[in-house]
């Protein structure tokens, strides 16, 4: 999978799908060559030098190298301050203040496997023969540095990782303002750029533009990777579709400030750098130390988004997520949140619990308000304790009552947060992040704990397993209501505070890696707000993420059709919940509603206990047809066909890995009088089979190329229409 040719100088990395090409030139520059769809044998070397073009592009010192010039080529760690105008890889201040580095190849080595990120998050191989990892080690000798890119490619899939450590050789300290995980050169700019910014209940909207000249930047300077952008952008031919075209993408496991930037030069090439976020990062690195940038995945597809988007889907469900239930089918859960807010006891609970029992459903999630005086979200986060007012027979009664009816018990915490009217604040005044001496804002009137320090997560830690050690609790929801503000740490020498929100990611990846090893019977679901921190690294340690707070079943259209350009439907939840919906105030069928959320990892967020209601048979319905398909949704592949983006509609099915069994969605948003018939060419069948759908035996090739006429009975708003296809004889 990894050559080196050593006559030219030239690495290729290869597996059936792409290639990836880079040179080492004379002086020991390295050079970007190509990335893109599996090339043979590269026979080409670099012209070379490049013409200088004028004198506004330096050339470099060494007087042998003639006209050459770094600010003109493509490469793969760029340096600082040495005649490369574009976006820097990284930027490092050494004793005597000044910055200048040019990094040169000094060795390589190329390993089996993907060896581990010490204290990050990554995708990782069960057996060393899926990938092989090339490291180049680079070094200015004058300032005794040396950074070590590493790449894996996987032996079958489209997929590049990439990341980069920094090693102090010298015997001063030098202060790393910038270490970016990866740099992609390309010598063309004839791009889109596909994004997904958001806001809370309004997540990962896909917003595509043409790349135009100048520095296109996307970032989190929140302290999470955040609800505002996912650390994600790709880069496609302006042809690209969901289902044919080349595709650039660049995902980034981090839970952090990140920034990502696309930056096209006067000569048209494009660069496109990411890792974390120079924003008030800084970071001492000692003699003899090592900083490890985090990963960056790299995905090209020349089959479209649909293409990249399987990539993404099959890497992070089978080599990111881990632990038992990975390949695990995830269970219906009904959570109490949007019924009874603060507002229960324990008789409502259990009525709860026993209706939902009665209706399928496998898995009650006790929300927020359970611990301490919990009555509004002005108090309690940081006490751990259950109110006895509330629950008077403690968490015990309520489990007991799910485990009674063969039901799981999972309960909602908080870690990360504390409010003001806490015993833990009360206790520890300066336990949260803030700037000693200074006001500290605040965001649903509570503080962020200082993660990165070690006794402020032991407490917690403690706190934590003293419940989950006693209760039989196989789910956990963790959420982080707001972000973070006035960045410091008591106590941190002046000199560090700029670690300060890297350090509390790695006290939070700390924490995860210890909670989830402890309990590995537990299901972890990662939330914020909302999706406000569903990002590749949380998705390492929590398989499913909520996908947001807004659970009206059109708004979630968008919101699911862009989460699902990275992430696979076992990972995205999505929940029933009344009409009209609290968020939005839409009336839509019961239908719809749960076509969006099977769509997904299926929750049920009602008020079972209405004595008037008359849906309940067609509750359990939708719960009885989830778990038939269940399967085929949370591990068959995804296709978008129809983009509620780009039309009134929406579509998208699931295909099982065999092709024997396909489950097809489609969502009507505004109905009109006199609408044109919807038909749909269906995506990744058995073009040579033939299916059974709604009572006809269709052939697959008829399917995918002539399409199916999808529209019967549609004649109203918000409405969906679910169809299952089996192959027959
Ligand atoms: C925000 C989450 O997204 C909701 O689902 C709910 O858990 C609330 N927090 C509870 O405070």
């Amino acid at each position: 999978m990894i050559e080196f040719d050593s006559q030219k100088q030239q690495f290729h990395l290869y597996n059936d799908q792409i290639s990836y090409v880079m040179e080492v030139l004379p002086g020991g520059y390295l050079v970007h060559v190509y990335s893109g769809k599996r090339i043979r044998r590269f026979a080409q070397s670099q012209p070379y030098p490049h013409d200088g073009r004028s004198s506004f592009s330096p050339n470099v010192p060494d007087k042998r190298l003639q006209g050459f010039t770094l600010d003109l080529w493509p490469q793969e760690y760029p340096g600082d301050g040495a005649g490369d105008y574009r976006e820097t890889a990284f930027e490092f201040t050494y004793a005597d203040g000044t910055n200048a580095t040019t990094l040169t190849y000094d060795h390589h080595e190329i390993v089996a496997g993907k060896p581990r990120l010490t204290g990050l998050p990554a995708t990782y191989v069960e057996a060393d023969s899926e990938a092989q990892t090339l490291n180049i080690t680079l070094k200015d000798a004058l300032r005794h540095v040396a950074v070590v890119l590493s790449y894996t490619i996987y032996a079958d899939r489209n997929v590049v990782t990439r990341t980069a450590r920094v090693d102090n050789e010298g015997d001063t300290l030098i202060r790393l303002n910038k270490v970016m995980s990866g740099c992609f050169d390309f010598t063309d700019s004839d791009y889109d750029m596909i994004q997904l910014p958001g806001a809370w209940a309004n997540e990962k909207q896909l917003r595509r533009d043409h790349l135009a000249a100048g520095i296109h930047v996307l970032d989190s300077k929140r302290g999470a990777s955040s609800v505002a952008q996912q650390p994600f952008i790709a880069l496609c031919s302006p042809n690209t579709d969901e289902f044919q075209g080349e595709v650039h993408a660049f995902h980034f496991v981090y839970s952090g400030n990140f920034r990502i930037a696309a930056e096209v030069d006067a000569f048209d090439q494009t660069r496109v750098l990411a890792g974390i976020n120079p924003y008030e990062f800084e970071w001492q690195l000692e003699p003899g130390a090592s900083f490890q940038a985090p990963e960056l995945v790299y995905v090209y597809s020349d089959k479209g988004l649909n293409g990249m988007s399987n990539t993404f889907h099959h890497l992070y469900r089978e080599r990111l997520a881990h632990g038992q239930y990975r390949d695990a089918q995830r269970p219906i859960l009904a959570n109490n949140w949007e019924t009874t807010y603060f507002n229960f006891n324990e008789d409502k609970l259990v009525d709860l619990i026993d209706n939902a029992h009665k209706l399928g459903v496998e898995l009650f999630v006790l929300d927020d308000g359970w611990f301490k005086k919990r009555n509004s979200d002005t108090t309690s986060l940081g006490d751990w304790q259950v109110d006895r007012d509330k629950l008077p027979q403690g968490l015990a009664g309520v489990a007991k009552a799910a485990v009674d009816r063969g039901m799981q018990f999972g309960l909602w915490f908080e870690p990360e947060m504390i409010s003001e009217d806490s015993d833990l604040f009360r206790a520890h005044p300066d336990w949260h992040v803030h700037v000693a001496g200074y006001p500290s804002s605040r965001g649903r009137n509570q503080l962020v704990l200082d993660f990165s320090r070690p006794e402020v997560r032991a407490e917690i830690f403690r706190q934590m397993t003293a419940i989950l050690d006693e209760l039989p609790i196989t789910y956990v929801k963790w959420d982080f209501n707001r972000n973070l503000t006035e960045v410091a740490s008591v106590g941190r020498a002046a000199d560090h505070q700029k670690e300060t929100a890297h350090r509390y990611i790695l006290g939070l990846y700390e924490f995860l890696e210890k909670l989830t090893a402890r309990y590995p019977q537990i299901l972890f679901e990662n939330c914020s707000g909302g999706a406000g921190r569903f990002d590749p690294a949380m998705c390492y340690y929590m398989p499913q993420s909520w996908a947001s707070d807004n659970t009206d079943a059109i708004a979630r259209l968008k919101i699911q059709y862009g989460t699902s350009l990275l992430y696979p439907a076992s990972m995205i939840c999505a929940h029933v919940s009344e009409s009209p919906n609290q968020q939005v105030g839409r009336i839509t069928d019961l239908s719809t509603r749960f076509a969006t959320a099977a769509s997904g990892n299926l929750g049920i967020m009602m008020d079972l206990g209405q004595k008037d209601r008359t849906d309940l048979p067609e509750v359990a319905a939708g719960i009885k047809f989830y778990k038939a398909h269940r399967q085929l949704i949370q591990f068959g592949d995804f296709y978008r066909l129809l983009s509620p983006y780009e039309t009134n509609d929406c579509a998208w099915m699931f295909v099982s890995p065999d092709r024997k069994d396909a489950l097809l969605f489609f969502f009507q948003i505004l109905n009109s009088a006199s609408r044109p018939h919807v038909k749909l060419r269906l995506w990744g069948l058995d073009p040579a089979a033939t299916y059974e759908i709604d009572g006809l035996k269709l052939p697959g090739d008829e399917l995918m190329n002539y399409g199916l006429f999808i529209d019967a009975g549609i004649n109203h708003d918000f409405q969906a229409r679910v169809l299952s296809l089996h192959q027959v004889n």
